[in-house]
């Protein structure tokens, strides 16, 4: 630790040196492997190339149960467990005090059974001893309230005490089983947040605004603190929060700050893991549904893949709305990721827990596959026999038998098993890429203006017809490079910053064909409006202005080459230049937008920009998609699929897996390319069953 002193205290320079080091993303400071992971579970040649399992708990359990596990584990076709997430206060029951015989005997018993590892480090459960001693580890809450002991993740980001914990017990287990022939891979902690707002947290705030603005007076100008009489004469007067009437700049840098924070905390683990663990071993952390609590791109520069926890709370699936989540993850590295995590049914904190239907927890498992996941894994096991999640799904019972589901689990288990070698060094196909922008997405749900504008929704809305009609989606950040895509959509960046509107308007350019959706370039990446109206940066190479936003309380007509309703969100579109071409128009009688253009498009050189000013009902949605794609020259992969029917399309080392899952309850027909081979699956006289999964080679040069 760095023990210059500083207005900021120890802590915050030890953070402001790592964040010049790393947080711009220069690499130097990242503990990723150098080696580029293959597209497949591990980069263990002579290990499996999908990985099949659960989260195993064995500190919950008699050790004298452990056999029996991982013997129905095996029959079960599952070849990987994830142990150790939790257990802190086992692996070091007193401050400095180790025991992991317990773990080398788990471990040691899943190698037996042929099982791969992979080691969770503890640290979203600080053990009582710790918290005891060193109370202000604790996470403090927004309001200023400490937490106790009793439940997870109740420690500080900002502690530089906890960090130091945390690297000695991820040092301790890399030490023990960095090498060991099982361990293939390291999640650090469990799907961290939420933030703290302690004093540590507060000084490294200061911190962080100090390296981003330089000076104070530039972060007033950008904050436009003349509002309010908000000016600030030095950073330690800035207050640190979250919610609340605050100032949208600031706002919107607490996320950037918790970001930065997440990212650093998470990187404190994996510098201490990288130098003694295996260099094929895998290093990550698990990430939630949607979460907008940090920037994931930024977490992801740092880690070797991306893994998540997809679960389906209420037990109804949306295929589509899930699929995007998948597309967003495995955008995190642009490579394949691990499904961390999955429900064995149903799980224990929806407002109402329904299970899965017959059928679906498989289809979920391998819609996972067909968006490029390489791990499958349940959570959990057997539920523990006491603790907040007894109600949870699991394969077995608490009594150590298989639940009714564990037989679906077993052959997708098995089928995974099968498929595994055909789906080796294989990754999702797509032409056309989404951009998801935190920024914009933070920004938006800080000042929604309508209520019903949520960000994940609108973002769903574009991608879903895009999904459908495409059939292979990748969801990128707006400063990832954008050259292989024929078409890149931009659902809602209404935050834009120069670098990143240079960077479209160079794709542009060069031939790409850009399509932004409503409230983009709004903003800058301080939340102020831009001094153009939207698109702001992109306003020139668009051609067009919006005149004005407006919020919906009724829906809106459109009309032209697009028709049907909006709702929700509408621009008035105003055209500058005179090759812009209107698309359709508003139908608006007596109102504001009556007879206004709502989507516009402009040809630059080989490409083009197209602007849609209004959030768009499914028909038009739809219509719109589908003249892009087909202006494009981008053909499904299977024409005219059912509405319930997914494809994907995984191919590399000189494959093509066609994965075709049936979400729906009936059976239906489909015309394959004539080259499909089929590989497994519920295929039958040329129809696909009810809730059915089949998978197919392709030939190389088919589509
Ligand atoms: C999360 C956590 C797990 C468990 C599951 C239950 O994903 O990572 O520890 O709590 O939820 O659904």
């Amino acid at each position: 630790m760095n023990g210059r002193q500083s207005p900021f205290g120890t802590v915050a320079v030890a953070l402001l040196t790592l964040c010049t080091a790393g947080a711009g993303g220069e690499g130097a400071a990242w503990a990723s492997s150098e080696q580029t992971f293959p597209q497949r579970a591990t980069a263990f040649a002579d290990k499996p190339a999908i990985a099949v399992g659960t989260a195993w708990y064995p500190e919950q359990w008699p050790e004298a149960q452990w056999e029996a596990d991982l013997s129905l584990m095996r029959q079960s076709g599952f070849n990987t467990v994830r142990i150790g997430e939790f257990a802190w206060s086992r692996m070091e029951p007193a401050e400095g005090r180790f025991d992991f015989d317990w773990l080398d005997r788990a471990i040691a018993a899943a190698r037996r059974h042929g099982m791969m590892v992979v080691i969770g480090t503890p640290t979203a459960a600080p053990p009582a001893w710790l918290t005891a001693a060193y109370p202000e580890v604790l996470r403090v809450d927004e309001n200023g309230v400490r937490a106790g002991h009793g439940g997870r993740r109740h420690f500080s980001f900002a502690s530089a005490r906890y960090r130091e914990f945390c690297r000695r017990i991820a040092t301790e287990l890399a030490r023990r089983y960095g090498h060991d022939p099982a361990v293939v891979g390291w999640q650090i902690d469990n799907e961290v947040g939420p933030p703290s707002f302690d004093q540590e947290a507060v000084n490294a705030w200061h911190a962080f605004l100090q390296k981003r603005y330089g000076t104070i007076e530039t972060l007033n100008r950008r904050w436009a603190t003349q509002y309010w009489s908000q000016h600030y004469n030095s950073f330690e007067q800035v207050p640190l929060r979250a919610s609340g009437q605050q100032n949208p700049g600031l706002l919107l840098d607490f996320k950037h700050f918790a970001s930065f924070m997440w990212t650093d905390y998470v990187q404190s683990q994996a510098k201490a893991l990288r130098p003694l663990v295996d260099p094929r071993a895998f290093i990550t952390t698990n990430t939630m549904f949607w979460n907008a609590g940090f920037d994931h791109f930024e977490m992801h520069r740092g880690l070797d893949l991306a893994a998540w926890d997809n679960y389906i709370p209420e037990g109804r699936p949306d295929w589509v709305a899930n699929g995007a989540n998948h597309d967003l993850v495995r955008g995190y590295r642009q490579r394949n990721f691990w499904l961390m995590e999955t429900q064995p049914g149903r799980v224990d904190w929806a407002g109402v827990n329904r299970a899965l239907d017959p059928g679906q927890v498989r289809e979920m498992a391998w819609q996972a596959i067909g968006h490029g996941a390489d791990a499958v894994l349940y959570w959990q096991w057997r539920p523990a026999p006491n603790g907040q999640e007894t109600y949870h799904g699991a394969v077995l019972g608490q009594d150590g038998r298989p639940s009714p589901i564990q037989p679906e689990i077993a052959r997708t288990a098995t089928e995974l098993n099968s498929a595994a070698n055909l789906l080796a060094d294989t990754t999702p196909l797509a032409k056309v890429a989404m951009l998801f922008s935190y920024d914009s997405r933070w920004a938006i749900d800080l000042q929604r203006h309508h209520r019903d504008f949520d960000p994940v929704k609108a973002f769903t809305a574009f991608y879903r017809p895009l999904r459908v009609q495409a059939q292979g989606v990748d969801v990128i950040s707006p400063g990832a490079n954008l050259s292989a895509y024929r078409l890149v959509v931009a659902p809602d960046l209404m935050v834009l910053d120069q670098r990143q509107a240079d960077a479209l308007a160079g794709y542009v350019r060069a031939g790409g064909n850009l399509v932004l959706g409503p409230r983009s370039g709004m903003r800058d990446d301080a939340n102020a409006l831009w001094p153009q109206r939207q698109p702001g940066p992109l306003r020139s190479l668009l051609g067009a202005e919006v005149a004005q936003y407006h919020a919906l309380d009724e829906g809106v007509k459109i009309a032209g080459a697009v028709q049907g309703g909006a709702t929700i969100w509408a621009e008035e579109m105003v055209p500058l230049a005179r090759d812009v071409k209107i698309i359709a128009t508003y139908a608006d009688s007596g109102g504001w937008l009556d007879g206004k253009p709502a989507i516009v498009t402009r040809r630059v050189g080989r490409g083009s920009i197209t602007y849609v000013g209004a959030w768009l009902d499914p028909v038009p949605m739809a219509q719109l998609m589908a003249g892009l794609l087909a202006e494009k020259g981008i053909a499904p992969f299977i024409p005219d699929t059912p509405a319930d029917v997914e494809v994907a399309v995984r191919a590399g080392g000189g494959k093509r897996v066609l994965i075709a899952i049936n979400h729906g309850s009936e059976p239906h027909p489909m015309s394959l390319p004539a080259s499909a081979a089929l590989r497994g699956g519920d295929w039958v006289d040329g129809q696909l069953a009810a809730h059915g999964v089949a998978w197919f080679e392709l030939q190389k040069d088919a589509r």
